[in-house]
């Protein structure tokens, strides 16, 4: 029986089934076990990893034995720019800080000017270079250290990734990267050669790297596991997530080409009041009288899963939560009021350091000191 579900590097439909999922690309499940390690190692863990919004991995327990071993390793995300930022966009690089600054490791984080240039015919290069700036301002203000951490844009470094790409690309087929990506022979070769860039930074160091992402990522891993070693490299660990589900529903995920399925980073406090009280899909009875009867279904009340996800790092107070609002206590413009002040107060917060960002753009792309590093630094 074929899937009600599809998740690609380019499109995630129906209501996703996360363990399926783990089946289908060959991962594996985030256990209680591999969850306790890392509290012993860093004394806690995030509320993404806790509530399990991060849930999959490959070679997690290996990152951890060459962390105890003391040879370490390294984090390696990234973004493809586009014309503003959602709140899904920052998962993965909240949860990458949390890492980076309990591990005290180095962060590459791949700015693909190039990659949204090439997969939309509808839009200029210039156009996909401004919202690089832009949503680098975003991902500084996630508040990465600036000495550990290296933001860089593909059609700046490419000089630099060249030799690395290419040693990459003359071991992928034409046929491999066609089936992983779904390509065709009528696709640009642009995006025919695509892949080789975004596994590059896996090997921007001899140390095992780790990949904290969303899971739609995950074919960009497969293809680099199956290289990586004969390339003296190791094979890229990952750490995969979660979408954070749309405001209109639980299925799919966020989407940047439909405004009212998604909160933007530059959203103001009444837009923000307007989209959740307009749009946020509700498990909740249609009258305040049946609701109070029959309760509301956190599960699949998007609100809910928003403050699950991390808007509500309490674990008593989002247990509290979910009881009066599955008993009908509480209701779905309460529910939706929470969400509300907890996303304001993030969002506000958010635009106080993009503004301070704007600073150090310089520093995390150019004069940091792992950027100098960089920079210097021909790759073999
Ligand atoms: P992009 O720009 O589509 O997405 C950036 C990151 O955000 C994750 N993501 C989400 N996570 C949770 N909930 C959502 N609703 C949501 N929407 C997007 C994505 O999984 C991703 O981690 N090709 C990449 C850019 C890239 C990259 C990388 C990403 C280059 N190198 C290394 C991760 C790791 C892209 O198009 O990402």
């Amino acid at each position: 029986m074929p899937d009600e579900f599809t998740v690609t590097p380019w499109e995630v439909k129906g209501k996703v089934d996360y363990d399926k999922l783990i089946v289908q690309f060959g991962t594996q499940k985030i256990t209680e076990e591999l969850k306790q390690r890392m509290r012993n190692l860093v004394g806690e863990l995030h509320v993404m990893l806790r509530r399990n919004v991060f849930f999959s991995h490959r070679d997690l327990d290996l990152v951890l034995n060459d962390y105890e071993k003391g040879k370490g390793f390294f984090l390696y995300t990234g973004r493809a720019p586009s014309l503003g930022m959602h709140i899904g966009h920052l998962i993965p690089f909240i949860f990458t800080k949390w890492l980076q600054d309990k591990f005290n490791v180095n962060l590459y984080i791949e700015i693909t000017d190039d990659e949204k240039f090439m997969r939309n015919p509808e839009y200029t290069l210039d156009q996909t270079r401004s919202w690089a700036y832009d949503n680098i301002l975003d991902i500084i203000a996630v508040g990465f250290n600036p000495d550990k951490t290296f933001i860089f844009q593909d059609t700046e470094y490419i000089r630099n990734m060249y030799p690395i790409a290419v040693k990459i690309a003359k071991k992928l087929t034409f046929s491999e990267v066609r089936a992983t990506f779904g390509l065709d022979v009528s696709s640009n070769i642009g995006l025919i050669f695509y892949p080789a860039l975004q596994i590059a930074p896996t090997m921007f160091e001899k140390k095992r790297c780790l990949i904290p992402a969303g899971i739609d990522q995950d074919p960009y891993w497969r293809l680099q596991r199956d290289i990586a070693e004969s390339l003296g490299y190791y094979k890229a660990a990952q750490i995969h997530s979660k979408f954070l589900p749309p405001l209109t529903g639980p299925e799919g995920k966020m989407s940047s080409s439909n405004p009212e399925t998604a909160i933007y980073l530059v959203d103001d406090p009444k837009t923000v009041e307007r989209k959740i009280m307009k749009y946020a899909f509700s498990g909740g009875q249609p009258t305040i009288e049946l609701h109070r009867k029959y309760g509301g279904n956190p599960e699949i009340d998007v609100p809910f899963q928003w403050l699950y996800y991390f808007f509500e790092e309490d674990d008593n107070r989002i247990k509290e939560i979910e009881e009066e609002y599955r008993s009908g206590k509480m209701l779905t413009g309460e529910l939706k009021q929470i969400l509300i002040d907890k996303l304001n107060n993030f969002l506000e917060e958010h635009r106080r350091r993009r503004e301070e960002a704007k600073e150090l753009v310089h520093v995390f792309k150019y004069d940091g000191k792992l950027a100098k590093q960089m920079w210097e630094r021909i790759h073999e």
